[in-house]
Protein backbone atom coordinates (compact mmCIF):
# COMPACT_ATOMS: atom_id res chain seq x y z
CA UNK A 1 0.00 0.00 0.00
CA UNK A 2 1.13 3.52 -0.97
CA UNK A 3 0.06 6.17 0.61
CA UNK A 4 0.19 10.22 -0.24
CA UNK A 5 -0.66 12.91 2.08
CA UNK A 6 -1.64 16.04 0.48
CA UNK A 7 -0.30 18.73 3.12
CA UNK A 8 -0.15 22.63 3.61
CA UNK A 9 -0.94 24.68 5.77
CA UNK A 10 -2.11 27.29 2.80
CA UNK A 11 -5.49 26.58 2.05
CA UNK A 12 -6.51 27.60 -1.55
CA UNK A 13 -3.18 25.77 -2.73
CA UNK A 14 -4.87 22.90 -4.75
CA UNK A 15 -4.64 19.81 -1.86
CA UNK A 16 -8.08 18.75 -3.00
CA UNK A 17 -8.23 19.12 -6.91
CA UNK A 18 -4.43 17.28 -7.36
CA UNK A 19 -5.79 14.46 -5.04
CA UNK A 20 -8.84 13.99 -6.46
CA UNK A 21 -7.53 14.32 -9.90
CA UNK A 22 -4.25 12.16 -9.17
CA UNK A 23 -6.51 9.04 -7.10
CA UNK A 24 -8.43 9.09 -10.73
CA UNK A 25 -5.14 8.96 -12.49
CA UNK A 26 -4.29 6.08 -10.09
CA UNK A 27 -6.54 4.65 -10.28
CA UNK A 28 -6.79 4.49 -13.97
CA UNK A 29 -3.63 3.13 -14.34
CA UNK A 30 -4.84 -0.20 -12.45
CA UNK A 31 -4.49 0.88 -8.82
CA UNK A 32 -6.85 -0.22 -6.14
CA UNK A 33 -7.64 3.61 -4.62
CA UNK A 34 -9.22 4.41 -1.29
CA UNK A 35 -9.04 8.18 -1.11
CA UNK A 36 -9.89 9.77 2.58
CA UNK A 37 -11.16 13.46 2.85
CA UNK A 38 -9.54 14.34 6.73
CA UNK A 39 -10.86 18.34 5.83
CA UNK A 40 -14.19 18.68 7.89
CA UNK A 41 -14.93 21.33 5.09
CA UNK A 42 -15.32 17.97 3.06
CA UNK A 43 -14.57 18.93 -0.48
CA UNK A 44 -13.03 16.00 -1.46
CA UNK A 45 -16.32 13.98 -0.04
CA UNK A 46 -18.68 16.18 -1.79
CA UNK A 47 -16.34 15.27 -4.84
CA UNK A 48 -16.76 11.51 -4.20
CA UNK A 49 -20.48 11.80 -3.57
CA UNK A 50 -20.92 13.53 -6.87
CA UNK A 51 -19.21 10.71 -9.06
CA UNK A 52 -21.25 8.01 -10.99
CA UNK A 53 -20.77 6.24 -13.63
CA UNK A 54 -18.58 2.90 -14.67
CA UNK A 55 -15.63 2.36 -16.35
CA UNK A 56 -12.33 0.90 -14.74
CA UNK A 57 -11.80 4.32 -12.85
CA UNK A 58 -15.26 4.13 -11.06
CA UNK A 59 -14.46 0.60 -9.95
CA UNK A 60 -11.24 1.24 -8.73
CA UNK A 61 -11.93 4.47 -6.65
CA UNK A 62 -13.50 4.50 -3.37
CA UNK A 63 -13.40 8.21 -1.49
CA UNK A 64 -14.93 8.65 2.17
CA UNK A 65 -14.85 11.23 4.36
CA UNK A 66 -12.66 9.96 7.80
CA UNK A 67 -15.01 10.96 10.97
CA UNK A 68 -12.78 12.93 12.64
CA UNK A 69 -13.35 10.92 16.11
CA UNK A 70 -11.91 7.51 14.44
CA UNK A 71 -8.92 9.81 13.82
CA UNK A 72 -6.27 7.48 15.81
CA UNK A 73 -7.53 4.41 13.79
CA UNK A 74 -6.68 6.12 10.82
CA UNK A 75 -2.60 4.13 10.42
CA UNK A 76 -4.38 0.61 11.46
CA UNK A 77 -7.06 1.41 9.14
CA UNK A 78 -4.82 2.01 6.11
CA UNK A 79 -2.63 -0.92 6.72
CA UNK A 80 -6.32 -3.16 7.03
CA UNK A 81 -7.25 -1.38 3.75
CA UNK A 82 -3.43 -2.59 1.72
CA UNK A 83 -4.39 -6.23 3.36
CA UNK A 84 -7.76 -6.18 1.49
CA UNK A 85 -5.98 -5.25 -1.74
CA UNK A 86 -6.07 -1.59 -1.68
CA UNK A 87 -2.92 -0.10 -3.31
CA UNK A 88 -2.65 3.19 -2.69
CA UNK A 89 -4.27 5.51 -0.26
CA UNK A 90 -4.76 9.17 -0.91
CA UNK A 91 -4.95 11.58 2.13
CA UNK A 92 -6.47 14.99 1.40
CA UNK A 93 -6.00 17.55 4.58
CA UNK A 94 -7.26 21.03 5.79
CA UNK A 95 -5.44 23.90 5.35
CA UNK A 96 -4.40 23.96 8.90
CA UNK A 97 -1.03 22.22 11.07
CA UNK A 98 -3.46 20.32 13.25
CA UNK A 99 -3.86 16.94 14.67
CA UNK A 100 -5.11 15.49 12.19
CA UNK A 101 -2.67 16.63 9.36
CA UNK A 102 0.28 15.42 11.83
CA UNK A 103 -1.39 11.69 11.73
CA UNK A 104 -2.18 12.23 7.60
CA UNK A 105 1.46 12.88 7.83
CA UNK A 106 2.78 9.66 9.98
CA UNK A 107 0.66 7.71 7.64
CA UNK A 108 2.07 8.51 4.44
CA UNK A 109 4.67 7.44 2.26
CA UNK A 110 5.20 10.47 1.02
CA UNK A 111 4.11 13.96 1.51
CA UNK A 112 3.05 16.53 -1.42
CA UNK A 113 2.98 19.99 -0.72
CA UNK A 114 0.91 21.76 -3.55
CA UNK A 115 1.35 25.77 -3.46
CA UNK A 116 1.51 27.88 -6.14
CA UNK A 117 4.94 29.40 -7.83
CA UNK A 118 5.14 32.57 -5.68
CA UNK A 119 7.60 33.44 -3.01
CA UNK A 120 4.53 34.16 -0.38
CA UNK A 121 2.96 31.04 -1.23
CA UNK A 122 5.92 28.95 -1.05
CA UNK A 123 7.02 31.08 2.10
CA UNK A 124 3.77 29.74 3.97
CA UNK A 125 4.48 25.92 3.49
CA UNK A 126 7.84 26.53 5.96
CA UNK A 127 5.71 25.06 9.16
CA UNK A 128 4.44 22.43 7.09
CA UNK A 129 7.75 21.16 5.35
CA UNK A 130 9.58 21.62 8.57
CA UNK A 131 6.84 18.98 10.50
CA UNK A 132 7.28 16.70 7.06
CA UNK A 133 11.13 16.58 7.54
CA UNK A 134 11.34 16.79 11.29
CA UNK A 135 9.17 12.95 10.79
CA UNK A 136 11.33 11.66 8.09
CA UNK A 137 9.11 11.55 5.67
CA UNK A 138 9.58 11.91 1.98
CA UNK A 139 8.38 15.50 0.86
CA UNK A 140 7.91 17.37 -2.21
CA UNK A 141 6.63 20.51 -3.67
CA UNK A 142 4.14 20.22 -6.21
CA UNK A 143 4.08 24.01 -7.93
CA UNK A 144 0.36 24.44 -8.99
CA UNK A 145 -1.54 26.71 -10.67
CA UNK A 146 1.59 28.11 -12.65
CA UNK A 147 0.89 30.23 -15.22
CA UNK A 148 0.28 28.74 -18.73
CA UNK A 149 2.64 31.02 -20.35
CA UNK A 150 5.75 28.78 -21.12
CA UNK A 151 8.39 30.79 -20.07
CA UNK A 152 7.08 32.17 -16.61
CA UNK A 153 10.30 33.86 -14.77
CA UNK A 154 8.22 33.41 -11.46
CA UNK A 155 7.46 29.73 -11.85
CA UNK A 156 10.71 28.83 -13.22
CA UNK A 157 12.30 31.13 -10.18
CA UNK A 158 10.25 28.94 -8.01
CA UNK A 159 10.82 25.71 -9.86
CA UNK A 160 14.56 26.20 -9.63
CA UNK A 161 15.33 27.03 -5.98
CA UNK A 162 12.91 23.55 -5.17
CA UNK A 163 14.77 21.46 -7.23
CA UNK A 164 18.15 22.42 -6.02
CA UNK A 165 16.40 21.08 -2.98
CA UNK A 166 15.47 17.60 -4.91
CA UNK A 167 12.02 18.83 -3.30
CA UNK A 168 10.13 19.64 -6.86
CA UNK A 169 7.64 16.63 -8.00
CA UNK A 170 7.71 17.08 -11.49
CA UNK A 171 5.28 18.35 -13.83
CA UNK A 172 4.67 21.76 -12.74
CA UNK A 173 0.85 21.70 -12.51
CA UNK A 174 -0.84 24.72 -14.77
CA UNK A 175 -3.69 27.11 -14.10
CA UNK A 176 -6.85 25.13 -16.49
CA UNK A 177 -10.23 25.21 -16.59
CA UNK A 178 -10.28 21.68 -17.04
CA UNK A 179 -9.04 21.06 -12.74
CA UNK A 180 -11.89 23.65 -11.76
CA UNK A 181 -14.67 21.55 -14.39
CA UNK A 182 -13.76 17.93 -13.86
CA UNK A 183 -14.10 18.32 -9.84
CA UNK A 184 -17.51 20.55 -10.57
CA UNK A 185 -18.74 17.14 -12.24
CA UNK A 186 -16.95 14.76 -10.20
CA UNK A 187 -14.42 13.92 -12.28
CA UNK A 188 -10.75 13.71 -12.69
CA UNK A 189 -9.55 15.19 -15.39
CA UNK A 190 -8.18 12.43 -17.23
CA UNK A 191 -11.77 11.43 -17.61
CA UNK A 192 -13.24 14.77 -17.88
CA UNK A 193 -10.67 15.76 -20.81
CA UNK A 194 -8.94 13.18 -21.40
CA UNK A 195 -6.99 14.74 -24.48
CA UNK A 196 -6.20 17.74 -22.70
CA UNK A 197 -3.03 19.49 -20.93
CA UNK A 198 -4.50 19.09 -17.76
CA UNK A 199 -4.77 15.32 -18.03
CA UNK A 200 -1.56 14.84 -19.46
CA UNK A 201 0.24 16.67 -16.29
CA UNK A 202 -2.07 15.07 -14.07
CA UNK A 203 -1.14 11.39 -15.83
CA UNK A 204 2.99 12.76 -15.66
CA UNK A 205 2.17 13.41 -12.26
CA UNK A 206 1.30 10.11 -11.21
CA UNK A 207 3.51 8.24 -12.97
CA UNK A 208 6.46 10.51 -11.36
CA UNK A 209 4.84 9.87 -7.89
CA UNK A 210 4.77 6.00 -8.55
CA UNK A 211 8.16 6.08 -9.51
CA UNK A 212 9.47 7.36 -6.62
CA UNK A 213 7.65 5.67 -4.48
CA UNK A 214 7.97 1.79 -6.08
CA UNK A 215 11.43 3.03 -6.98
CA UNK A 216 12.00 3.23 -2.68
CA UNK A 217 10.41 0.26 -2.17
CA UNK A 218 12.53 -1.63 -4.80
CA UNK A 219 15.71 -0.11 -3.25
CA UNK A 220 14.26 -1.03 0.10
CA UNK A 221 14.20 -4.59 -1.36
CA UNK A 222 17.21 -4.68 -3.19
CA UNK A 223 19.30 -3.94 0.32
CA UNK A 224 16.87 -6.62 2.31
CA UNK A 225 14.86 -4.56 4.49
N1 LIG B 1 -4.29 23.65 -11.58
C1 LIG B 1 -5.39 24.36 -11.35
N2 LIG B 1 -5.98 25.05 -12.36
C2 LIG B 1 -7.08 25.82 -12.14
N3 LIG B 1 -7.65 25.96 -10.94
C3 LIG B 1 -7.11 25.30 -9.89
C4 LIG B 1 -5.97 24.45 -10.04
N4 LIG B 1 -5.68 23.92 -8.83
C5 LIG B 1 -6.59 24.40 -7.96
N5 LIG B 1 -7.44 25.25 -8.60
C6 LIG B 1 -8.53 26.04 -7.98
O1 LIG B 1 -8.00 26.72 -6.85
C7 LIG B 1 -8.91 26.72 -5.76
C8 LIG B 1 -8.31 26.02 -4.55
O2 LIG B 1 -8.09 24.64 -4.88
P1 LIG B 1 -8.32 23.50 -3.80
O3 LIG B 1 -8.02 22.21 -4.48
O4 LIG B 1 -9.66 23.64 -3.14
O5 LIG B 1 -7.16 23.86 -2.76
P2 LIG B 1 -6.96 23.37 -1.26
O6 LIG B 1 -7.58 22.03 -1.13
O7 LIG B 1 -5.47 23.35 -1.07
O8 LIG B 1 -7.60 24.41 -0.37
C9 LIG B 1 -10.18 26.05 -6.28
O9 LIG B 1 -11.04 27.05 -6.76
C10 LIG B 1 -9.66 25.19 -7.44
O10 LIG B 1 -10.65 25.00 -8.42
MG1 LIG C 1 -9.01 21.25 0.17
Amino acid sequence: MLSIAFVTQKGGAGKTTIAACTAVAAAAAGEKVIAFDLDPQGSLGSWGERRSGTGPSFDNLTVERFPENRLKELPAIIEALGRKGFTVAILDTAGVDNATARIAMQCADMCLMPARPSRLDIEATGATFRAVMRMGKKVSFVLNQCPPTPKSTRALEAAQGLKMLGVLADPMMTTRADFQDAIAAGLGVTEYAPEGKAASETVALWTWIEKQLRGMHVTQAAVGY
